[in-house]
């Protein structure tokens, strides 16, 4: 069995950009890695991008049994597949974002967590891209040129939160308001001290 890695973290942490370095770094060290992104190009994930494109109109519920039907779709025929070949796999959001995203809309985080558990392999290693929740909607602004949007930071805010009480022997978080070298690094010795093993 390979390793899996997933990168969390609200958005504007930089995790797509920590998630390619990564796989970058592992490759050249000569482990054959591989990333995936959630939401994935399923139907699902077509109907939540086109939710967050033009705005929200389905309940919390029906957002989070999309981001799960999405995922049983990569599990089955990117994750597994990969894992089962002995790579490593690196996850651009994975469960924990369900449950913190859709946790901070209400939902019950230990039902959402047993819900994924069933069906998708538990990381060996979740590594939370820490920031303040104004950081991030500063960073969302300039990057898409977005109003500020009070509501969007306290969503954000609880998002965080949750992630943060996520954290445990294997779910750890990282400091991401670094410059991106700093964190790249970072992020690459606590991966290959699972990777190589004690
Ligand atoms: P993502 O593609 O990572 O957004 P971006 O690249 O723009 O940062 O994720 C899209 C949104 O989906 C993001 O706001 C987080 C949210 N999300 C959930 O609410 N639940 C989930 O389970 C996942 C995977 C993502």
């Amino acid at each position: 069995m390979g390793t899996l890695v997933a990168l969390e973290g609200i958005d504007g942490s930089g995790k797509s950009t920590q998630a390619s370095l990564l796989n970058d770094q592992l490759r050249d060290r000569g482990f054959d890695s591989v990333v995936f992104r959630e939401p994935g190009d399923s139907v699902f994930g077509d109907k939540l991008r086109q939710q967050f494109r033009d705005g929200r109109t389905i309940s919390a519920k029906e957002e989070a049994r999309l981001f799960i039907e999405d995922r049983r779709i990569d599990v089955n025929e990117n994750i597994r597949p990969a894992l089962v070949a002995g790579k490593v796999v690196v996850m651009d959001r994975y469960y924990f974002s369900t449950m913190a995203y859709q946790g901070a809309l209400g939902l019950n985080t230990y039902q959402l967590q047993k819900t994924n558990e069933l069906f998708a392999p538990k990381p060996d290693l979740t590594l939370i891209l820490d920031l303040p929740a104004e950081t991030s909607a500063e960073r969302i602004r300039a990057a898409r040129g977005l109003p500020d949007s009070y509501e969007g930071t306290e969503y954000l805010r609880r998002v965080r939160e949750l992630f943060l009480e996520f954290c445990g022997s294997d779910v750890v978080a990282v400091d991401a308001e670094t410059e991106v070298g700093e964190l790249s690094a970072k992020i690459l010795r606590k991966v290959l001290a699972v990777v190589e093993g004690p």
